[in-house]
């Protein structure tokens, strides 16, 4: 460990225990430091946290969730726009212990959303809640469409990209509108799961951040891993595998939904388009209409740009889910609904499959 590392960690300590009780060390500091400094939030080499190393500042938009000063400053004064300051700040931290343990966390009672949603919150799942909650809400997807006709291809729009990790959109559901809800449908609201495992510090590990599959066994007994948890009977897919953990049906509804959106795009959008998890903005043209994305095709300029309205609903659903890893887990129901919901969309104008399909 670098020695300006510990330096570094010694005054945040005595931050967080205070001066006065810095000499009587809590048993645990160790693990918790250990813990926290083989977790993500302390990858100093991330992209997360080096996307910004030409410029040397993180614009404010960017800085609340990337880095410790911009959180610090944020909780610091009234929230006036989820997760945006209005200045700049330098590079060169991670999520460090001050970013979830300095005075403006441990008062914060409520969490803002790109919705305009706000939500109470009394455990330390708030501060999570404020760098996982993504940048977008379907308010956004609305917004974008506005005027135009369902499949009319309008230059004006353009993807609208949740983010990354959003796990506290996916988690609440409906009560932050993360999603893009269709009219005429209800939506999961949070995922309440079971008393004391609700919350992101109830499942996660705050330091570590990870979770432990034998905190789950004890009622889900027999998983062998989180996505073979299920405990919702109805046939879902519609194929007669009620056993399936809700992980495997959520990845093959995934699929099932890239294969709908790239059906549409053909037949009635504004042709081919494929998707690479890995390169912004994501959605491009397939140039040779094989439904496969190459290196040559995944690259900015080749970006998507003849979006329908029916289109970018079903692709931002799409990137809603493949970008929480753990939207299984998170609150399932609300991210089968927003799928389920996106196929049968595009199934009402082309010739995708929405049969079989049953919204839980
Ligand atoms: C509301 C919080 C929030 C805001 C605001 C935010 N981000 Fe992020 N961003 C995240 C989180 C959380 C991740 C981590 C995702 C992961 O890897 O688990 C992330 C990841 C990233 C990554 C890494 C993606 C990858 O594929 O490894 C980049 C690059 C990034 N953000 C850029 C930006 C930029 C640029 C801005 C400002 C325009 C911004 N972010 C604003 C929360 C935010
Ligand atoms: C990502 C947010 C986050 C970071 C980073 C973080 N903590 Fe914590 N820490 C928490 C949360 C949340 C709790 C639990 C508080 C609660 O139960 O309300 C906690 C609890 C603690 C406790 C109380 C003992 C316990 O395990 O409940 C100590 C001590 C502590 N943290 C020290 C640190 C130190 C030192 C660092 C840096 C090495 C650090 N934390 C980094 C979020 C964080
Ligand atoms: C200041 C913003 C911030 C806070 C607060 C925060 N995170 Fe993170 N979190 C991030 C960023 C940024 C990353 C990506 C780090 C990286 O790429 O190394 C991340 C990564 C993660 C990951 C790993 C994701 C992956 O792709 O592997 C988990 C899990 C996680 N955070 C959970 C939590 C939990 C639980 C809390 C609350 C105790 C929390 N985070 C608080 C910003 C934050
Ligand atoms: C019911 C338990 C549960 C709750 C509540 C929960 N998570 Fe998770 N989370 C999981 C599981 C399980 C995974 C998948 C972990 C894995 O595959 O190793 C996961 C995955 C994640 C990931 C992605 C990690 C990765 O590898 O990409 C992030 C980030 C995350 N959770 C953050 C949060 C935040 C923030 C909250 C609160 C809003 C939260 N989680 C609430 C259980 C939970
Ligand atoms: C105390 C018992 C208990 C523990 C421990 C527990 N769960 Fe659950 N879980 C339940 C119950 C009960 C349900 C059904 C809840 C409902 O239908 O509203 C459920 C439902 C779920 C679901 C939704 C499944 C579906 O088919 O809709 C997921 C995912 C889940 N749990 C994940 C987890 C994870 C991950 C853990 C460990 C971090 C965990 N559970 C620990 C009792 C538990």
């Amino acid at each position: 460990m670098k020695h300006d590392k510990i330096l570094f960690i010694g005054a945040a300590l005595s931050a967080v225990f205070g001066g006065a009780v810095a000499a009587q060390t809590p048993p645990n500091d160790e693990e918790i430091l250990r813990a926290w400094l083989a977790s993500p939030h302390a990858d100093a080499s991330s992209e997360a946290f080096r996307h910004w190393d030409k410029e040397a500042e993180i614009p404010g938009s960017c800085a609340v969730c990337h880095s410790t000063t911009g959180i610090v400053d944020y909780l610091a004064a009234p929230q006036s726009k989820a997760g945006v300051i209005d200045h700049p700040v330098p590079i060169g931290t991670t999520v460090e212990c001050s970013a979830c343990h300095n005075p403006g966390a441990q008062s914060l009672g409520e969490v803002a959303f790109p919705s305009g949603a706000v939500v109470a919150m009394t455990d330390g799942s708030a501060v999570c809640t404020v760098c996982h909650q993504g940048r977008t809400s379907g308010g956004d997807v609305r917004a974008a469409v506005e005027g135009v006709g369902d499949d009319t291809v309008s230059a004006t729009i353009s993807f609208v990209n949740i983010h990354y990790a959003a796990a506290a959109a996916t988690n609440l559901g409906t009560a932050v509108g993360g999603g893009y809800e269709y009219d005429g449908q209800t939506y999961a609201g949070p995922f309440g799961h079971v008393p004391g495992l609700g919350t992101c510090i109830t499942c996660h590990q705050p330091h570590e951040t990870t979770v432990s599959l034998e905190s789950c066994t004890a009622c889900h007994q027999g998983a062998t891993e989180f996505r073979a948890i299920r405990t919702t009977p109805l046939d879902i897919l519609g194929d007669g595998r009620t056993a399936a953990g809700m992980g495997v049906v959520i990845d093959d509804l995934h699929a099932r939904l890239e294969a709908a959106i790239k059906t549409y795009a053909v037949e009635t959008g504004g042709g081919a388009i494929v998707y690479s998890d890995a390169a912004y903005p994501y959605f491009f043209n397939d140039l040779n209409a094989n439904g496969e994305v190459e290196d040559g095709e995944a690259a900015f300029p080749n970006r998507y740009q003849s979006w329908t309205p029916r289109l970018l609903r079903a692709a931002y659903n799409f990137q809603f889910v493949g970008k929480d890893h753990g939207a299984f887990a998170h609150n399932p129901h609300y991210a089968l609904q927003l799928m389920i919901d996106s196929i049968t969309d595009l199934a009402t104008v082309s010739s995708v499959d929405a049969s079989g399909l049953q919204r839980p």
